[in-house]
């Protein structure tokens, strides 16, 4: 397995590649890498000659500087899973300055209004440094296929607004979320959860399938007036928001159309530790 540091480096090995035509995948990360991470690069390996996985936590996405500091960081353990998963993986982890050179911010965007919903009202300026590191990413690795997870639904939608807007020349695969057998959506956060709040955590799971249920027979306001009493009751667990929305919009159902998908949305602390998940309803 290859490990570059430096964007040089990487534009190297990556030109051997090109030059032979093989397909090139890319999945970013921020480390601390899971079976979430893997199930995206395992389906890279199987569409592409070769993926590449960037490991580079963005200071500029994290709208709190403590989560910037907490987030966890396992450079050599990634390393070592990476290598015993495939040979076919080559592993970009930059420094800071590879990236932004001196100047650590992000750029302004525009996503048609998809970064003003959720997330976006709860982690100011988040989707900006999403944005700014994707793109950043992309023009490095210039990747044919890009992966990633719906567990992240809303950036999965904004990259691919990113994608469509400045017509960047990539792919864009969205990936089922992955869970622990309880049902827990993976996350690099579930490895700070306490033992209690990590016993708790798979309500979240159960409340989205029950939430599913009642979609088909209740309106989107009866559904969100449930789930928020059903957190009212859970004392280990607070609700930042539970959104049923249109899937392509993002934007909050107000009347249901028969030929629109949704989605319900949902943001949750579990003590300092916040978890988002989310399911499609039809
Ligand atoms: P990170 O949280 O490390 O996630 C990297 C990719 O893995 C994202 O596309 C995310 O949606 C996906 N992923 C995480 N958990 C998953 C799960 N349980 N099932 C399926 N996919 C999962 O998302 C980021 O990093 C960053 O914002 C990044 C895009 C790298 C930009 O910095």
């Amino acid at each position: 397995m290859i490990i570059c540091h430096k964007r040089e480096e990487l534009r190297r090995v990556l030109d051997g590649f090109r030059l032979k035509k093989q397909s090139l995948g890319f999945v970013p990360t921020m480390g601390a890498l899971h079976q979430g991470h893997l199930s995206l690069i395992n389906q890279g390996l199987q569409e592409n000659a070769f993926m590449v996985v960037s490991i580079f936590v963005n200071p500029t996405q994290f709208d709190n500087a403590a989560d910037l500091i907490k987030y966890p960081r396992t450079l050599a353990h990634d390393i070592e899973l990476l290598q015993s998963f495939s040979e076919r993986i080559v592993v970009y982890a930059p420094t800071v300055e590879d990236i932004y050179g001196n100047t650590i911010a992000a750029k302004s965007f525009d996503f048609d209004g998809l970064e003003h919903q959720m997330e976006g009202k709860f982690r100011k300026g988040h989707f900006d440094g999403v944005g700014t590191v994707v793109k950043r990413l992309f023009e490095i690795v210039q990747p044919d296929y890009a992966y990633f997870g719906e567990k992240d639904f809303q950036q999965l939608r904004i990259i691919q607004k990113l994608v469509e807007k400045h017509a960047l020349n990539v792919k864009v695969i969205g990936c089922d979320i992955f869970r622990a057998a309880d049902g827990l959506a993976m996350s690099s956060r579930n490895q700070r959860l306490s033992e209690a709040h990590r016993a708790v955590a798979p309500f979240i799971y159960q409340i989205l399938k029950a939430a599913k249920l009642r979609f088909g027979m209740e309106n989107a306001k009866e559904v969100t007036e449930w789930v928020e009493a059903q957190f009212d009751m859970q004392a280990l667990l607070e609700l930042e928001y539970f959104t049923i929305a249109d899937e392509n919009t993002l934007l909050p159902l107000e009347t249901k159309e028969n030929t629109k998908s949704y989605r319900a949305f949902i943001a949750v602390f579990a003590g300092e530790i916040r978890l988002i998940d989310n399911i499609a309803l039809n």
